[in-house]
């Protein structure tokens, strides 16, 4: 549901955060709680603590993102999508020690 292409675009499988802001609403079915989504499921079981959840995401990223200058490390790491449950980073060839996505962090001040 997430990268149906029907309710996406043919860029569905794309990283583009910009789709959010020029939803097509006509071709959207709301089924998940949130952006249209099932990342927290649907329903009577739906997940309880998804304002929570997306409130801490946002808080911490915007904290990263003010103090930080991010970049991918030196050695750049081959980052794999890896498919487990949910998509998640691995290193091609270090999977065994589960998901990582090094990122190389520079304070700002
Ligand atoms: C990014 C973070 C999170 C994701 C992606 C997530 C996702 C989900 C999903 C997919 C379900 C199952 C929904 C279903 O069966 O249809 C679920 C259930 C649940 N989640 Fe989350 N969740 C997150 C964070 C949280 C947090 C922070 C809390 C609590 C503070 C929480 C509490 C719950 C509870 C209590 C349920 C069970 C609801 C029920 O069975 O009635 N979740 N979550």
């Amino acid at each position: 549901m997430s990268r149906l292409p029907e309710v996406w675009g043919e860029d569905a499988h794309l990283w583009n955060p910009r789709r959010f802001f020029d939803l097509d609403k006509e071709k959207q079915t709301t089924v998940g709680l949130y952006a249209n989504l099932m990342s927290f499921g649907s329903g009577s079981k739906a997940c309880l603590g998804w304002r929570f959840a997306v409130i801490e995401l946002q808080s911490l990223l915007v904290d990263l993102i003010e103090n930080f200058e991010i970049d991918i490390p030196a050695e750049k790491p081959d980052i794999q999508r890896v498919p487990a449950g949910v998509m998640i980073p691995m290193i091609r060839n270090q999977m065994r020690l589960g998901s990582q996505m090094p990122l190389k962090l520079t304070p700002l001040n």
